[in-house]
């Protein structure tokens, strides 16, 4: 019988310090993601910026960017469950409302702003890698969240696609992947005439995000 995750059964997860409240059910947030935030945030936190947290889900990346810098941030996610969720975790941590708003989206529909960050983990498990994904993420977490189409891709490609137009001048991108996905990721970023852009891999030494400049 495959088991709720801990998580979801304690109704919280801790990310980067900050108690996460997970009792809509959203992606339950990963230690890769952490590692990631945490050099964003180390950036972010030398000057007072405008972030925008895409695919918030818990919310645990703009919550975390929050706690930690004088910046603003929003929220961008299209499940109202989350929305919610969003907020009992930007009251949880008792944040300023004045610092944030949290927005239905649909990738960039429903944005109206330009951004000095865009902090993005979309959904990129492609659907044919499905037997690779553990029994108890498939009972438990939400699709939405995981899947995007067959290879995986299908959001990324509109974001990478789009986000130039919801950046400042010299705005920056930090964006999660599959490491399968690195070398399609790269030719979508020199298609779309980005300036440049580094890979980094996690802490498992697997290739996880990249940081593009506009
Ligand atoms: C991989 S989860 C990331 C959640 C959270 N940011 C984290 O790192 O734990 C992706 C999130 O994107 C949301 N999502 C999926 N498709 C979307 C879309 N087209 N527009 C906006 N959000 C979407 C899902 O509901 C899910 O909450």
């Amino acid at each position: 019988m495959v088991e709720i995750p801990k998580e979801y059964k304690d109704g919280f997860k801790y990310f980067l310090g900050t108690k996460i409240d997970l009792s809509k059910k959203p992606l339950i947030p990963r230690i890769e993601t952490e590692f990631w935030v945490k050099q964003a945030i180390e950036e972010i936190s030398k000057k007072q910026s405008h972030c925008l947290d895409l695919f918030s889900g818990s919310g645990c990346v703009g919550v975390a960017v929050l706690k930690n810098t004088d910046s603003y941030c929003d929220f961008g996610e299209l499940n109202e469950d989350f929305l919610e969720q969003i907020e009992i975790n930007t009251n949880l941590s008792a944040i300023n409302s004045l610092r944030y708003s949290i927005l239905k989206t649909n990738i960039f529909s429903g944005i109206s702003k330009k951004y000095d960050y865009i902090l993005a983990n979309p959904p990129y498990i492609a659907e044919s890698r499905i037997k690779d994904v553990g029994l108890d993420v498939l009972a438990f977490e939400p699709k939405m969240a995981l899947f995007s189409g067959v290879d995986g891709m299908s959001v990324i490609r509109i974001f990478l696609n789009d986000a130039k137009k919801y950046l400042n001048k010299k705005g920056v991108i930090y964006m999660e992947f599959d490491p399968q996905q690195k070398f399609e990721i790269d030719g979508l970023l020199k298609n779309n005439k980005y300036s440049n852009w580094d890979f980094s891999c996690d802490q498992f030494g697997l290739i996880r995000f990249v940081r593009i400049v506009l």
